[in-house]
């Protein structure tokens, strides 16, 4: 990704290896400040993905792969490394299949094939790009929830993907940027990419997507996910939900972008998808000050499921899908 830096422009990756260690743009730190943060062990995996040092379910995906091979660098316990590692957050099926894949191929070359899987990453998250920027036209207005940039998947992003091609095009489009509450990753994250970019953007409280959809301003959704179910539905950053119904209420296309590998064929519906519940103070307090009284209580559900009914099609590496072709996709 592109960043904008006292010299001009820096050219990043959310996640990265080097020697042993694990290095990771710290993601709680922006849009303020660029700093960078090191992993060091299994542990510490754990505690990034928790924290939400590194976030998004590829880029967790990422930190997954590149802690195993750490690990087996270090000749840890892998039945322990894997456990404490998927044990970081329940809801992003990347984390997962992240974790199996390295067991499964890492313990010859155990940072060649990390390696092999995040540039796989990146090159899905360019070829999504490329499917999903040919359905922007010229002048239109693109509305995003949460960050699906590439700080949430290693580079590139899925969401952000295809308004990154359509820009490099010279298309002249516009975003909308859902602020997302409580964590703000589209104000602090979005916002931060599209400006590095020099793509044209509004930020807009969660609350006024409707208002815009409903004036005709909003050309078309694109979020990205977590993990869909086989049949189509789609767990999704908390909001994702209510987006979609209001865009099939306005006759608004609706995508969801993603490389396949979120695809979660072993769990049936949307119901069947775990949905992290975070801690209250998330919500409570805004920069460390409480915002409610202190002892009322809080529900921070971090995801939701939208119904495949609400989607139009899945932007992904291989091309673009509707729901009822998903049995075919995988
Ligand atoms: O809680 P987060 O910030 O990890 O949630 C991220 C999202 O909901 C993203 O939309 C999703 O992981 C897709 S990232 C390409």
């Amino acid at each position: 990704m592109r960043v904008k830096t006292d010299e001009g422009f820096e050219d990043l990756r959310a996640i990265w290896m080097e020697d042993e260690n694990i290095k990771m743009i710290d993601q709680r730190l922006l849009p303020h400040e660029l700093r960078f943060h090191t992993v060091s062990d299994h542990h510490e995996v754990k505690e990034a993905i928790k924290k939400m040092v590194i976030r998004g379910a590829p880029s967790i995906g990422a930190a997954a792969a590149y802690g195993i091979a750490q690990a087996i660098l270090k000749g840890d316990d892998l039945k322990e490394t894997a456990e404490v590692i998927k044990s970081a957050r329940p809801t992003a099926y990347d984390l997962f299949y992240a974790v199996d894949h390295m067991m499964e191929n890492g313990q010859e070359k155990p940072k060649i094939t990390a390696e092999a899987y995040v540039d796989s990453v990146v090159s899905k998250c360019k070829a999504i790009g490329d499917h999903g920027g040919k359905m922007i036209d010229d002048g239109m207005k693109i509305l995003t929830h949460c960050n699906a940039g590439a700080l949430a998947t290693v580079d590139h992003g899925t969401a952000l993907a295809p308004i990154r091609h359509a820009n490099s095009e010279g298309k002249d489009i516009f975003v909308f940027v859902d602020e997302t509450r409580p964590r703000l990753q589209g104000s602090m994250l979005t916002a931060w990419e599209l400006f590095n970019e020099d793509i044209s953007h509004a930020v807009i409280v969660d609350n006024a997507a409707g208002h815009f959809m409903h004036r005709g301003e909003v050309d078309m959704v694109i979020v990205g996910t977590d993990r869909v179910a086989a049949n189509g539905d789609v767990a999704n950053k908390i909001g994702t939900y209510e987006k979609a119904v209001i865009a099939k209420e306005n006759d608004i296309p609706f995508y969801v972008a993603l490389p396949v590998t979120t695809f979660d064929p072993d769990t049936k519906s949307g119901t069947d998808i775990p949905i992290e519940e975070r801690e209250g103070e998330e919500v409570s307090k805004v920069f460390s000050k409480y915002i409610m009284p202190k002892n009322s209580p809080v529900m921070n559900p971090a995801f939701d499921v939208t119904l495949s009914k609400y989607i139009t099609g899945f932007i992904t590496e291989k091309g673009i899908f509707s729901p009822d072709k998903i049995g075919k996709l995988l």
